[in-house]
């Protein structure tokens, strides 16, 4: 049952009523002005430019690829981001690793454990260093491998893949986060970009592989006419390319494990902050594949020896006395399911798993308030988030403005919920319990507007679900 609800973060918002997609037209919604002076909780600032150029959605290809041929969408996936071009020299140079290492025949291998075609990616040396997810073999692309996801896809296509999401942006979601966490400084996504590769290991279709071998054939024959001008091989497969993180096992591992022994007071106190990062990191790109099988935990036990011995006050702690505490790292991987247009709907709510975690009880600690806070506050810097995302996702073929911007309505309303919770130190249990909300921007003229003075929407989503897996 739907229930009215009016919060405020520390200013009073007046009601004004506006629909906004899949809210209950019985929910409130209420209105606010953009002005810095009148709250503290900052959603997003502006400069004078309009916000989006119209041109961006006016041509053909930027329609999203629902409903896009399986043809017509490889082609556009072969022409998206032509180049390997990275502003990262040191992230440039791993992807050179890999592309000659697959010039040398180590080609990377399927991950099977995995729900897509993912790849484990190695150097020369036959090291892993990094994990590509190419578009098109995505869990509902047209070239995943695996025959349950088609088989989903098939014959029950409502009960299967998530209505929230837009299809076939989850690479797109994956380098999305990696900036989240970058923009934040949690540092627990491995650093992720959009890359392309070509490797004979990849899912292609018969088609694909035909033309590559009579290609190849025609410019044997021919050298000196067909051999210099027809590009050869297979096509390249456009994807995110995640760095690969060494000595992390998957959560649920470590989780048992800390289940029966206590971990050192500090280490404890370290992973409670790590721990907080990933709530932060989840709960503002929204999630909905969160469960612990998708982060990972790196805590190596041997103890470092302490330069200088401390005096134990705590029995427990009498075994530190010698050395440093082991350190625990957080690796949050696979962020493929994020960024949604909408909140889930009330049968199916993909909860964040860690939410039934002991960690999740405790309130937010001052270091997590300390290191994001004042940036989430900050209307700048959330609005500068939104527009590099927006940088970030306009590359895809299927981007789709209108999409993207109830996507950042989604998560400028995570962002507000989350900023009340961390000012309140509300435990991360407690944030998940607080309504759904969305924070829309309101449209002048029919266009959206950046000013100083932008009015925003706050709207809240107040069903609780039915049912609910994931
Ligand atoms: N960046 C990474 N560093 C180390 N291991 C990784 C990384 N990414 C994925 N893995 C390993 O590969 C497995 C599958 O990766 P995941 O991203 O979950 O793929 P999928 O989308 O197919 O579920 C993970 O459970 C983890 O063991
Ligand atoms: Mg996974």
């Amino acid at each position: 049952m739907a229930q009215k609800t009016q919060r405020t973060p520390n200013h009073s918002l007046p009601n004004v009523v506006e629909g906004e997609g899949q809210v209950d037209s019985s929910f409130e919604t209420s209105s606010y002005q953009n002005d810095p002076s009148s709250f503290s909780t900052a959603i997003v600032g502006g400069g004078d430019e309009p916000y989006y150029s119209d041109s961006e959605t006016a041509s053909g290809e930027r329609k999203p690829l629902l409903g896009t041929s399986k043809r017509g969408m490889e082609r556009l996936s072969e022409s998206e981001h032509p180049q390997n071009n990275c502003n990262d020299p040191e992230f440039t140079l791993i992807i050179r690793a890999a592309e000659q290492a697959i010039d040398c025949g180590v080609y990377p291998e399927r991950i099977y454990q995995g729900s897509s075609g993912s790849y484990f990616v190695h150097n020369k040396e036959k090291k892993i260093i990094g994990v590509f997810k190419p578009k098109n073999e995505e869990p509902y692309g047209h070239l995943n491998p695996k025959w349950t996801k088609w088989l989903h896809k098939t014959c029950c296509p409502c009960c299967f893949g998530r209505s929230c999401l837009i299809p076939n942006q989850g690479y797109m979601s994956e380098v999305g986060a990696s900036h989240v966490d970058e923009k934040l400084g949690l540092k627990i996504v491995p650093k992720t970009k959009i890359v392309r590769l070509v490797s004979d290991t990849f899912n292609y279709t018969g088609f694909d592989r035909t033309l590559a071998s009579s290609k190849k054939r025609a410019a044997d024959r021919f050298p000196d006419t067909i051999g210099k001008h027809v590009k050869l091989g297979l096509p390249p497969k456009v994807g995110s390319f995640q760095l690969f993180v060494e000595g992390y096992k998957d959560a649920e591992y470590h989780l048992r494990r800390f289940e029966n022994e206590h971990l050192p007071a500090k280490t404890l106190k370290n992973f409670q902050f790590h721990f907080e990062k990933l709530v932060c990191l989840d709960y503002i790109i929204r999630n909905t594949d969160r469960g612990n099988d998708n982060w990972l935990i790196k805590y190596d036990k041997t103890p470092v020896v302490a330069d200088t011995k401390t005096e134990s006050t705590n029995e427990e702690e009498e075994d530190w006395d010698l050395v440093e505490p082991p350190e625990v790292y957080i690796a949050a991987i696979d962020n493929g399911l994020a960024f949604p247009y909408k909140h889930p709907d009330s049968w199916r709510l993909y909860p964040y798993h860690w939410a039934w975690l002991p960690y999740a009880k405790q309130p937010f600690s001052d270091e997590i308030r300390e290191l994001v806070l004042n940036k989430l506050e900050n209307m700048d810097f959330v609005q500068d988030l939104v527009d590099d995302i927006y940088q970030l996702f306009k590359e895809d073929r299927g981007f789709d403005r209108s999409l993207f911007e109830k996507q950042m309505n989604v998560m400028r309303g995570q962002i507000l919920n989350l900023t009340e919770a961390l000012r309140q130190q509300k435990s991360p249990l407690e944030l998940v319990q607080l309504p759904p909300v969305l924070v829309q921007k309101k449209k002048l003229d029919g266009r959206i507007h950046r000013s100083p003075n932008e009015t925003y929407t706050q709207s809240f989503h107040e069903k609780r679900p039915f049912f609910s897996w994931c």
